[in-house]
C-alpha cells in the first residue's frame, strides 16, 4: 500500500517553481505576481489563502492579498475584479469562494479577464477544458492528475468513480481523466446525491476520487480492493484535544480504507497541499 504524500509531492514542485523564477529574475524578467481576493472572514477560506500566500514567497513570486468586507456589494466586488484585470503588474488571480450568499459567484468569476483567470473558473477556460483546448486547469483535478502522474499510476482504461459534481471539482476531473491523454482515458462514471447504489458503483472503481465534503463518507464496503483511492474532502470535525477546537479529516474513512486500497491520499497533507502546486504552476505560466 502506497500513501499518495501530497505535501511532498507539493514541495517538489515548488522547488522546481522556484528554480525557474531564479534563472528569469538573473536574465532580466518579471517576477510572477499573484492576487488574491478574500471577501469575510470564513475561518477556511483565510486559512486556504493564506497557504497560497506563503506559497508565493516560497517560490520567488510576488502576492497580493485583496481583503474585503462580508458585506461588500456585489458591484463593488466587481469593480475591484476589473481594477486587478486592469492592472498591468498583476499576472493572475484568483478569487477564493464561497462568497456571501448575497452575491452571485457566478457574476463575479465571469467579471475575470480569462487570460488572468488562474483559477481556471471562467467559462472561458472551462469551456476550453471541455474541448480539449489547452486553458488553465482548476487547481485540484490538475492537483490530482500531477500526484496520478508523479507516483506512475496507470490510469489507461481503468474504471474511475467520482464522487461529487461540483464545477470546481467532479465535474472537470471527469473531463480530464476521460482525455485521450497520459493520465486519462478512464472510464469515467460520476456519482451524485441522486445516485442508487452509490456502494455498488464504488466497488467498480479501480480509481475512486472522493469530493462531496461529507467526514469519512466513504468506508471500506466501498471499495475494491486494490483500488486506488483519492480524497478530496476537508472537514473540519470539533475535537477538544486540540489547540484550534477542530481537525481536519476528509471525506474517506481513512484507517479502515486504507487497508484494502493499494494507493491512497491523507488528509491534511495529500490533495490539498497539490491544489497549491498547481495555482503557482498556473500563475507562473500566466506571466509566460
Ligand atoms: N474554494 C475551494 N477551492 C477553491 C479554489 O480552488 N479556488 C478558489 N478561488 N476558491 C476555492
Amino acid at each position: 500500500m502506497m500513501i499518495l504524500d501530497g505535501k511532498a509531492t507539493s514541495k517538489a514542485i515548488q522547488e522546481e517553481i522556484k528554480e525557474i523564477v531564479a534563472i528569469r529574475m538573473a536574465s532580466g524578467q518579471k517576477r510572477p505576481h499573484l492576487a488574491a481576493v478574500i471577501v469575510g472572514d470564513n475561518p477556511a477560506s483565510r486559512s486556504y489563502v493564506g497557504h497560497k500566500i506563503k506559497a508565493c514567497e516560497f517560490v520567488g513570486f510576488d502576492s497580493s492579498l485583496i481583503e474585503l468586507p462580508e458585506n461588500i456589494r456585489q458591484d463593488e466586488l466587481i469593480d475591484e475584479v476589473q481594477a486587478l484585470n486592469d492592472d498591468q503588474a498583476i499576472d493572475g488571480f484568483i478569487v477564493q469562494l464561497p462568497l456571501p450568499d448575497h452575491i452571485d459567484a457566478q457574476a463575479v468569476l465571469e467579471a475575470v479577464a480569462p487570460e488572468k483567470d488562474v483559477d481556471g473558473f471562467h467559462p472561458i477556460n472551462a469551456g476550453k477544458l471541455s474541448l480539449g483546448i489547452p486553458s488553465y486547469l482548476p487547481a485540484t483535478p490538475a492537483g490530482i492528475l500531477e500526484m496520478l502522474d508523479r507516483y506512475a499510476i496507470e490510469t489507461a482504461g481503468k474504471h474511475a468513480v467520482i464522487l461529487g459534481r461540483s464545477s470546481i471539482v467532479g465535474t472537470p476531473m471527469a473531463l480530464l481523466l476521460s482525455r485521450n491523454a497520459s493520465p486519462g482515458n478512464c472510464t469515467v462514471t460520476i456519482c451524485h446525491s441522486r445516485t442508487q447504489n452509490l456502494a455498488e458503483i464504488t466497488r467498480t472503481a479501480d480509481i475512486l476520487i472522493a469530493a462531496i465534503g461529507k467526514p469519512h463518507f466513504v468506508t471500506s464496503d466501498m471499495i475494491k480492493p486494490g483500488a486506488v483511492v483519492i480524497d478530496v474532502g476537508i472537514n473540519r470535525i470539533e475535537d477538544s484535544t486540540k489547540k484550534s477546537g477542530f481537525r481536519l479529516t476528509g471525506d474517506v474513512d481513512f484507517d479502515a480504507v486504507v487497508e484494502s486500497a493499494s494507493a491512497i491520499t491523507p488528509v491534511p497533507g495529500g490533495v490539498g497541499p497539490m491544489t497549491i502546486a498547481m495555482l503557482l504552476k498556473n500563475t507562473l505560466q500566466a506571466r509566460t
